[in-house]
Formats: structure tokens, sequence, C-alpha cells
């Protein structure tokens, strides 16, 4: 079970797998929302996986899991750890390039963050929630005000990836849209810059 209080620090990831089990058509057949999880703890291999899926870098050049709009990668996924093994419980923000976490805050947020998302408590019995957020302006700086429409577009491209990893891992989440902006932006931390767009709390489904 997953300690108390990420530190402000980078954790060396798993190396993702490249291949699996679960063929592409299958994982799309069983794609379900899923808001029941049995108590297990998310193995740290799972939770790399998953943000592997949603932004992992597959190219020499940068290019990710996920098509980007100019390839200017708006997108940064945070992720809600509450029972990961190996990871002590707090929000943490993948880095691509490198494959880590960064620590950005000790206490674990699930009940905090399923109260932002206007009282969706099942949320807060995820052992963890991917969130996706974005950084607009660096796409506005090529496409204006076109931006807005595209990060929310990337954010679906980037989900969905996760929600299929998790089918093929034998996981299961839900999609989140519902959740109050300014409450979540604040409970994040996140720089002013990065709005959340997007929440997928996952888990072993019960
Ligand atoms: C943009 C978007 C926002 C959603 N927001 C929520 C949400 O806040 N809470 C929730 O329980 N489900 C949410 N869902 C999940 C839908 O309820 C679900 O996809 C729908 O019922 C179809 O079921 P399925 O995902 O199992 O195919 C959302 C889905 C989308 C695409």
């Amino acid at each position: 079970m997953a300690m108390s209080g990420a530190k402000r620090e980078l954790i060396e990831l798993p190396t993702p797998r490249l291949d699996g089990d679960v063929s592409l058509e299958n994982a799309l057949l069983r794609r379900r929302s899923v808001r029941e999880f049995t108590g297990h703890p998310l193995s740290l291999a799972h939770a790399a996986q998953l943000l592997w899926a949603g932004q992992g870098v597959t190219s020499d050049w940068g290019g990710r899991t996920a098509p980007s709009a100019g390839a200017l990668y708006p997108l940064e996924l945070y992720l809600v750890a509450g029972a990961v093994s190996e990871l002590p419980a707090g929000l943490y923000r993948f880095q691509p390039r490198t494959n880590e976490l960064m620590g950005e805050k000790p206490s674990d947020l699930r009940t905090a963050l399923a109260a932002s998302a206007r009282g969706q408590g099942w949320i807060a019995t995820a052992p963890a929630i991917v969130i996706v957020t974005a950084v607009e302006q660096r796409t506005a700086a090529k496409y204006g005000r076109r931006a807005a429409r595209y990060v929310q577009i990337e954010a679906g491209h980037a989900a969905q990836n996760v929600a299929l990893q998790a089918v093929a891992l034998g996981l299961g989440c839900t999609p989140v849209g519902a959740f109050d902006d300014e409450h979540l932006h604040s409970l994040l931390g996140a720089p002013a810059a990065a709005r959340p767009l997007y929440l997928l709390p996952v888990g072993y489904p019960a």
C-alpha cells in the first residue's frame, strides 16, 4: 500500500511495454465506463503504462502516442495517486521525454478531487486518477483562437488512449468532464497556464 507524501523530486518510471496480450479490437469491444473498483492498489508499472499511452514519446523527434496540432504538445498529464504500489500518495506530473514523475503535492487529493467533480464520490474510490491538462498558449502561439478547439480535441485523443490501455491491462476507467474548473485548478496548484480538461479515475473493476 502506498505511503503518504509525494516529495518534490523526480521518480523514474518503469519502461513501458510495447506489446500486450489484448488486441486493439478486443480493447475497443470491451471498453465500458467503470465506476466501481476493487480495493486493489494500482501497480506502478500499470500507472506508468497508462501515462505512456496518454502522452508517451514514441519517436526520436519527440512525436507522441497521441497526435498534436503542429506537434506543439500542449497537454500535461498529472497523476493523483492514492493507492499505487511503490508510490507515496500525492500529486505527480508526468514528464514524457524522460518517462519520469515529478512530485507536486504530498497529500492524497482523491476526496477533494471528488468534491471538485460535483460530489461524484465514486472518484475517491479509484486507486489513481489521471488528469489531462492543457497549456493552451503553446498551441495559440501558432494557431491563435483555433487553439481552444485543438486542445480539447487533443485531450480526447489522449484520454481515449488511456481508456483503451486500461482495458488492455485489465483495468477500467470513466472519462469525467463534470467538475468545477477553478476549484480543481487551485486544488492541483498547477501553473496558471495549465487548465484541467478531463479526469480519468482508474482501477481494477469490481
Ligand atoms: C465528455 C464526457 C464527459 C463525461 N463526464 C462524465 C462524468 O462527469 N461522470 C461520469 O460518471 N461519466 C462521465 N462520462 C462518461 C459517460 O457517462 C459514458 O461514456 C456514457 O454513459 C457511455 O457509456 P460507456 O462509456 O460505458 O460507453 C463522460 C463522457 C464524456 C465523453
